[in-house]
């Protein structure tokens, strides 16, 4: 696909609150098929993959972006009032498959008004039941109620992880070389905070979060501490617990890392919510669809990986069935990108948050039934998908 200046993408530059985008060009020539095609950021951020895809799409595609992070979807909502094309759905990309029923924003919510709310009737306002709607000029010739348009993406790309406006704002209290509130949560709405969950686990269960998502070999000593010197309120009084639990010292800036990490992943359920959203993803594509994911955690790599690997040998069929060897795959990877693929060196060295990215990608493959020419069965809409 040629590249377009008309949406002003910035190029591998800074965005605003200063994230650099990852992989920029990789991961957008990753699910880029269709110029025209209808497209999910599920990762928003502040847009850096989105708009470089913007880029490369005409007037007639759609692209529907998705964070769960109040400031991403602030940032996303202006870019939605200057480009038609983009459509914002706040919240997790675990629960995709809903996010694909939202409709495009109305002209008010595009200028930021709230949605308008319908007045109670007099009627109402006396107490007395809603009159029945009148049904519509098409209901009345027997067309069916139109429904909500769902989304059917031809590219569903993630850029998993923390953003750089989350990791350099203290009072989001990522990151333990700035000092603020242990907080730590994507989406401020959730209840669990990192203080919250340090301060009452138990000391297994933070030695089991420490040893399992920062694989540390100190995780023992590191949850001792923590149970010793609670409460703990702010990033700097961790940092101080793990720097104080760890031999030598020496390697405490590595240590601090993986233990905030880990406690990220813990408190924003960070593998749970990336194995539902790729299978929703998965699940969304039609055939020639494909999946693109960018992750920056060993963990997530092989999550990713392992599906990606059994989507494309297809799934090992228990013996007890009358089947031999593997049922035929569904996925293929996506050529140019293979078994998967890291940053070029360039990149890493202008930006050192780069080093741990992997991209892998996946096209899906026409089920058995597509290839022997059925048409695939049409998925069912989401209930709460209707508008009268
Ligand atoms: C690395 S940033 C994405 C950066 C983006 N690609 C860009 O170029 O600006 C990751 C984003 O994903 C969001 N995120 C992480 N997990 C999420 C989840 N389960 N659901 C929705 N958004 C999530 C974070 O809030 C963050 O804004």
């Amino acid at each position: 696909m040629t590249q377009s200046d008309d949406a002003g993408h910035p190029s591998g530059g800074h965005l605003p609150g200063g994230h650099v985008p990852v992989m920029l060009e990789e991961l957008v020539a990753a699910v880029a098929t269709d110029r025209d095609g209808q497209y999910v950021d599920a990762t928003y951020g502040r847009g850096g993959h989105a708009r470089r895809l913007l880029a490369e799409l005409s007037p007639r595609a759609r692209l529907l972006v998705v964070d769960r992070d109040a400031d991403a979807i602030a940032d996303a909502r202006r870019l939605a009032l200057r480009d038609s094309r983009v459509s914002v759905s706040p919240g997790r990309f675990g629960d995709l498959a809903d996010h694909l029923g939202v409709v495009e924003p109305s002209a008010g919510e595009r200028e930021g008004l709230a949605p308008r709310r319908r007045e109670p009737s007099a009627g109402e306002r006396e107490g007395r039941a809603p009159r029945k709607r009148e049904p519509s000029a098409g209901e009345r010739e027997g067309r069916a109620p139109r429904k909500r348009m769902p989304m059917e993406p031809c590219g569903v790309m993630f850029d998993v992880g923390v953003s750089s406006p989350q990791l350099d704002e203290p009072r989001r209290g990522f990151s333990f070389a700035l000092d603020g509130p242990l907080d730590m949560r994507m989406d401020q709405r959730d209840a669990l905070t990192a203080s919250t969950w340090l301060n009452t686990a138990s000391m297994a269960e933070v030695a089991a979060v420490i040893r399992d998502y920062g694989e540390e070999r100190f995780a023992r000593r590191i949850a001792r501490r923590v149970v010793a010197e609670r409460p703990l309120e702010t990033t700097a009084e961790l940092a101080s617990v793990v720097r104080a639990a760890v031999p030598g010292g020496h390697a405490a800036r590595n240590t601090a890392t993986r233990v905030f990490q880990a406690i990220r992943i813990h408190v924003n359920d960070e593998l749970n919510e990336l194995a539902r959203g790729l299978d929703a993803a998965f699940d969304a594509l039609p055939a020639g669809g494909r999946l693109a994911t960018i992750t920056f955690h060993s963990l997530e790599h092989r999550l990713v990986r392992r599906r990606f690997r059994q989507w494309v040998r297809g799934a090992d069929v228990p013996r007890r069935l009358p089947v031999r060897g593997l049922a035929p795959g569904r996925a293929r990877p996506v050529p140019g990108v293979g078994n998967g693929q890291r940053p070029s060196p360039q990149e890493i060295e202008a930006n050192p948050r780069a080093r741990s990215a992997f991209l892998q990608a996946v096209e899906k493959e026409p089920s058995a039934g597509e290839r022997e020419g059925r048409v695939p069965r049409k998925k069912t809409q989401p209930a709460s998908g209707d508008v009268p």
